[in-house]
């Protein structure tokens, strides 16, 4: 569904008349192709004294070609102003107490207005929980604040996020630096990731999923056949799973990723093991499962019949822990898989008559937190995204209001892509994402409900 208004907004006479009437003004967002370099202008690194990330973050961007600035070589400013910059990474590790909160202040204040548009802000620290002394943690947590804050003030479709190290995980970062300051994260915003120590395996960078078997459900149209076209351009052979009522349009996206389709409704008793049989007899194995396929049921909660209940409850969440446990009984999750879920802000910020989908999509949330712990010993990362207001057809069937006012109330006044989900996922997916596990990354452009 297209929006007329953003569309008319980036028109000259639009652009005047929404900024005389103080109007949503939603900027043109950098989207990935490939080919693209990471960012396009320098990036400006710094840290407050102490850290230990100033060190293999410049380093790992310099080996990515990107051109790295730090405060005792920023270029000389035309205009008294320095940058512009592409992106502005702060390592905060070094911060220890609340005073020390200051470093930030010192950092972006100058730089608030360096920025490009589109650019990136990444703050560093040491998850809260990792943490020395309480003091430690307290000035650990006030990060987020910062980050928040930011994503909401810097505008012009610059993207701000908080990435906790934990101490170890140094060298498994770069999946997840390359992805905050990519195109890649376009509509992802004010998040919060936490990365765990582990060592990823090299990839090669435009196609990372290489010889990867993938699986993805709900594939033969909206944001599943997108998670597949994304899947399959970074390297993966893809499993497109939708119910056969919809084999048609399942088997044009097969055909177009190259992949092959499986016709299955999840919920039938039998699904877990028809799966699991397709998988070990056409691949061995399969190293990412996307679990996308979702519905909704709305009515108030009063007036909700079992059934409706029952069936989003089921697509949503029972029948994705029955596939899992099966696929990982049989060991056909080999150490390195991937398990994505996909969530929704419904299932964080509640929502009107969608009782029976917010308790699916917050079970989606729990079942990443419990998992995540429990398949650290066999190698095996969980993770949910969470979309926000994505323009579909579910969402293009949204009364008009409130599909305008979805669209609007985010720090990017528009409506994310199926793309931005996709690329989200693929992210999660990487061999190179070895540390990041049991997070729950919203694909909302900082929307305000469940802020
Ligand atoms: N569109 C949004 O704005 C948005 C926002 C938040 C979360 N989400 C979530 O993203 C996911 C994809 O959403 P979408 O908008 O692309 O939805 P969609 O309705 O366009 O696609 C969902 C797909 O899942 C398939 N499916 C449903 N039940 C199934 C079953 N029993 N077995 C196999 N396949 C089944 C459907 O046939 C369909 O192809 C869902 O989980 C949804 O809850 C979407």
């Amino acid at each position: 569904m297209s929006d007329r208004y953003a569309s008319f907004a980036h028109t000259g006479p639009g652009r005047a008349l929404v900024r005389r009437l103080g109007l949503p003004d939603p900027p043109r967002l950098r989207r990935y192709r490939p080919g693209d370099p990471l960012v396009t202008a320098p990036v400006r690194l710094d840290g407050a004294p102490g850290g230990r990330l100033v060190e293999p973050v410049g380093k790992l961007l310099g080996a990515a070609g990107v051109e790295v600035a730090t405060s005792t070589e920023a270029p000389p400013a035309e205009d008294g102003r320095p940058g512009p910059y592409g992106a502005l990474v702060f390592d905060a590790s070094g911060i220890t107490d609340s005073t020390g909160l200051r470093t930030l202040f010192a950092f972006f204040h100058p730089l608030a207005r360096s920025l490009q548009p589109a650019g990136r802000v990444i703050v560093l620290g040491t998850p809260p929980e990792a943490c020395g002394s309480p003091r430690e943690a307290t000035a650990q947590r006030a990060l987020e604040g910062l980050t928040r804050s930011i994503g909401k003030e810097f505008g012009r479709g610059s993207t701000a996020q908080l990435v906790y190290v934990a101490p170890g995980a140094e060298r498994a970062i770069e999946s997840t630096l390359r992805f905050l300051l990519s195109g890649r994260s376009a509509y992802v915003s004010g998040q919060v990731v936490r990365i765990s120590p582990a060592e990823p395996p090299e990839v090669d960078w435009s196609r990372p999923l290489t010889d990867r078997v993938a699986l993805v459900t709900g594939a033969a149209r909206g944001i599943g056949a997108t998670i597949a076209e994304v899947l399959a351009r970074d390297g993966a052979q893809v499993v497109a799973l939708d119910v056969p009522a919809a084999g048609d349009a399942l088997a044009s996206v097969a055909n177009a990723v190259g992949g092959t389709a499986l016709q299955l409704d999840l919920t039938a008793p039998d699904a877990p093991d028809r799966l699991a049989a397709h998988l070990a007899d056409r691949y061995g194995r399969v190293d990412v499962v996307v679990h996308n396929a979702g519905i909704t049921r709305d009515r108030t909660l009063g007036r909700m019949s079992p059934d409706w209940w029952d069936a989003v409850l089921e697509v949503n969440l029972s029948s994705q822990e029955r596939i899992n446990d099966v696929l990982l009984d049989r060991d056909l999750i080999p150490r390195g898989g991937r398990l994505v879920g996909v969530s929704s802000i419904a299932g964080i910020a509640g929502n009107r008559g969608q009782t029976n989908y917010a308790t699916s999509k917050a079970g989606v949330i729990g079942l990443v937190q419990s998992t995540a712990p429990v398949l650290a010993a066999r190698e095996i990362t969980v993770n949910a995204v969470a979309p926000g207001f994505i323009e579909t057809r579910m969402t293009a069937r949204m009364p008009v209001m409130l599909r305008e006012a979805g669209r609007r109330m985010n720090s990017m006044a528009q409506g994310g892509l199926p793309v931005d989900v996709a690329e989200t996922i693929a992210w999660f997916a990487s061999p190179a994402s070895a540390g990041i596990t049991g997070n729950v990354v919203r694909v909302c452009g900082q929307s305000l409900l469940g802020a």
